[in-house]
């Protein structure tokens, strides 16, 4: 058995990216390991919030975690911000994190181009990426593509801390999954499908109604050849609706191939639309029952009490590593 950890931010609805690249994953491994699913709130404030959204977003992720079929009775689900320790042993990690390691992460490079205040935990965010994991003593971490450099960073530290101080922390690994690491905006294919995306029909929304989706779909970008083959490079559209589609049914991008062929875009994408409303439609109605239940709470606070029991017990370790507090 093996302790996973993930995150996902509370910063807008979640989108298809997120439900391919990681909620999906997390479902896959919640039975057989000793699994932390966290709502990192303390991440979503390095850029600004509105307080009422942020709160309502928090609630949601919750909701949809279950939705999607994480079961609180067997993972620990809580938010970020109500286990302290994250932030005690986000600061430690910031004191052997160096600025330049951190300028060169291009989340950091993304999220500040051409923006005028940028805050400093906007830059310190990945130490505070890697004290979520390492707190747990995470071996394995499941997540979309575009996290591996925020993992290799976590690797770093866990190393430096070790060699520096005392053998405390687990180096872990990452888990990315085969199909979906990276699903593509819809109106621009060679660019990440984002929740923060200005054009909305570039996402697909956890929440969006089924007719909705397949509008989005219909109108998804693709090219003019009107052959469906998976080519990255040529064929950047085509290939994210084949690897949306290879996602939700299981079916293999070979098999989708095959079954499309001779067929136009027109058929390609009512599949498309179809594999994605099946897969988001049974969540929408179990998020519906579950977003004002009361039991959502009691799940979030057994959570926090569960992850601060563990959490803390890392955070007395590494105080006690660098020399922190008094003997006790
Ligand atoms: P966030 O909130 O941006 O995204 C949550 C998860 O969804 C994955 N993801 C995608 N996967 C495939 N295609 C996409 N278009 C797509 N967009 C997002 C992300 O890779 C991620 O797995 N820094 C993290 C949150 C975090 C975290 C952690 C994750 C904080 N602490 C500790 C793991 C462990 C983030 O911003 O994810």
């Amino acid at each position: 058995m093996e302790t996973i950890f993930s995150g996902i931010q509370p910063s807008g609805t979640l989108t298809l990216g997120n439900y391919l690249g990681a909620i999906q994953q997390f479902v896959e491994l919640q039975n057989d390991n000793d699994c932390y699913f966290c709502i990192v709130d303390e991440h979503a404030i390095t850029v600004p919030q509105e307080r009422l959204k942020l709160r309502s977003n928090i609630r949601s992720l919750a909701a949809l975690y279950i939705a999607s079929g994480i079961d609180p009775e067997t993972s620990t689900l809580f938010v970020q911000s109500e286990v302290p320790a994250h932030t005690q042993l986000g600061w430690m990690l910031q004191s052997i994190s160096y600025i330049g390691e951190l300028e060169r992460m291009t989340q950091y490079k993304d999220k500040s181009a051409g923006k005028e205040a940028i805050s400093s935990a906007l830059l310190t965010y990945p130490s505070l990426m890697a004290a979520d994991i390492l707190l747990y003593n995470t071996n394995i971490v499941p997540v979309g593509d575009d996290q591996k450099q925020h993992l290799e960073l976590t690797r770093d530290l866990a190393g430096r801390f070790n060699n520096r101080f005392n053998d405390i922390f687990t180096i872990p690994d990452i888990r990315i999954p085969k199909v979906g690491a990276r699903i593509m905006s819809l109106q621009e294919p060679m660019k990440k499908m984002s929740k923060s995306d200005e054009n909305e029909k570039g996402f697909i929304s956890m929440l969006d109604e089924p007719k909705k989706i397949e509008k989005k779909i219909k109108s998804a970008v693709t090219d003019s050849e009107g052959i469906v083959k998976y080519d990255k490079e040529n064929k950047p559209g085509v290939s994210n609706l084949l690897t949306i589609y290879s996602s939700c049914t299981g079916e293999s991008i070979k098999s989708l191939e095959a079954k499309y062929e001779g067929k136009g875009y027109g058929d390609f994408k009512q599949g498309v639309a179809n594999a994605v409303i099946e897969t988001l439609k049974p969540i929408q109605d179990r998020y519906a029952e579950l977003i004002n239940s009361v039991k959502l709470d009691d799940i979030l606070d057994q959570g926090a009490e569960k992850a601060s029991f563990t959490a803390n017990k890392t955070v007395a370790k590494a105080k006690k590593a660098m020399g922190l507090g008094r003997v006790k």
